[in-house]
């Protein structure tokens, strides 16, 4: 409470200095994006601004560049704007609990943008894709690639902070945990996964337990090296061709630069999502085996559509529910595309996602 009054002392400082008796600029909706260091935002900032150019309510999107306190501090200036409905993609879904319940107190009405806030009741709605569907069609692209048994399967995940690393990891394991208890595969990097392969429904410890050890942290950096670290500590012969779970497109092209310039590794495949703009380049060099599109022209619509519903004594439409460990949130969720090479031009060119000259080799 101290802090909001900070908020608004200063908000109303600064409306003094600037404009004498005029009011501090207002927003009916705010919207917090957890950082600019992450293309995947980006795209969502780029799609908000479309949808935000044709509404009549004001609009402000802030981004916490990868802090929660930066995050809070973000709401906090959104609440002194008198924003009636907070959109937020949290950069730490328990942490960001605290925040949302702030704006909650204040009457604002609180919609989880892709990413779920855990362990609160003070979120309203969820606006996400079937992060689920993302798991399972990673896993099953690398399942529709092996042959025989004793394929090497490296394991990678987003960070532990994240619901959605949970979603991901969780679609994934449904299509290989069959496959690597009937030996298609073999884990390399995780002694915590070999040690559940043979159970199919893992609690959230146990899938915590596997994420702790297979984390990017969704850093680039920290692919990298524990890529490097990974292939450093097997034998020859668990290389050879390889099945790489990336969990999305960042990470996923550090993983593979690492991948490809192993001399025991003859060839491999690995997973992404985001459909961002250099991993699609490196979909079309091959040196990416897939992305899982997500648009976020869906998304950033739905969450507006949402906001203004909201705003104007509607209830919004929902079509599922996600436990957030506290209560059940009401969802809407957009299906996801898997693209490939041999469908990149339709799935991101003729849909007017991209333009084709963002592209090179693009035929
Ligand atoms: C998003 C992904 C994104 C990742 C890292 C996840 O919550 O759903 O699209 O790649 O965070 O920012």
């Amino acid at each position: 409470m101290k802090k909001l009054l900070c908020a608004l002392l200063t908000a109303a400082l600064c409306t003094l200095s600037f404009g004498g008796f005029a009011l501090a600029a207002e927003a009916d909706v705010g919207i917090v994006l957890p950082t600019k260091d992450e293309p995947r935002w980006l795209q969502d900032q780029a799609r908000f601004e479309s949808v935000i150019a044709d509404t009549d309510y004001s609009v402000e999107v802030l981004f916490s560049q990868g802090s929660s306190a930066a995050e809070r501090t973000n709401v906090e200036t959104l609440i002194a704007k008198g924003i009636k409905i907070l959109i937020i993609c949290a950069h730490d879904a328990g942490a960001a609990g605290l925040t949302v319940e702030t704006a909650k107190e204040e009457g604002i009405q609180v919609i989880s943008y892709d990413r779920l806030i855990t362990g609160t009741e003070a979120v309203d709605y969820y606006v996400t894709f079937d992060s689920i569907a993302v798991g399972e069609a990673m896993g099953q692209y690398l399942l529709d690639n092996a042959q025989g048994t004793g394929n090497s399967l490296y394991l990678y995940a987003g960070a532990a902070t994240d619901n959605n690393a949970f979603l991901f990891f969780e679609g994934a394991w449904n299509i290989l945990q069959p496959k690597i208890a009937d030996g298609t595969f073999i884990i390399r990097n995780s002694s915590e996964a070999t040690a559940l392969k043979d159970q199919y429904a893992l609690t959230r410890d146990q899938q915590a337990a596997i994420i702790g050890q297979i984390t990017t942290d969704w850093d680039f950096n920290v692919a990298k090296s524990k890529a490097e670290s990974n292939l450093t500590a097997v034998a020859a012969s668990e290389k050879g061709l390889c099945y790489v779970l990336a969990p999305n497109d960042g990470t996923a092209r550090s993983i593979a630069d690492v991948f490809a310039s192993d001399a025991d590794v003859n060839g491999f495949y690995v997973t992404g999502q985001d459909a961002e703009i250099a991993s699609v380049q490196y979909v079309i060099d091959g040196k990416q085996s897939m992305t899982v599109f997500k648009d976020t022209r869906s998304l950033a619509q739905d969450a507006m559509d949402m906001a203004i519903t909201i705003i104007e004594g509607g209830v919004p439409e929902t079509d599922t529910a996600y436990d957030n460990t506290l209560i059940e949130v009401p969802a809407k969720q957009t299906p996801v595309v898997v693209v490939t090479k041999e469908n990149v031009k339709e799935a991101l060119i003729d849909s007017g996602y991209y333009s084709a000259s963002q592209f090179t080799d693009l035929d």
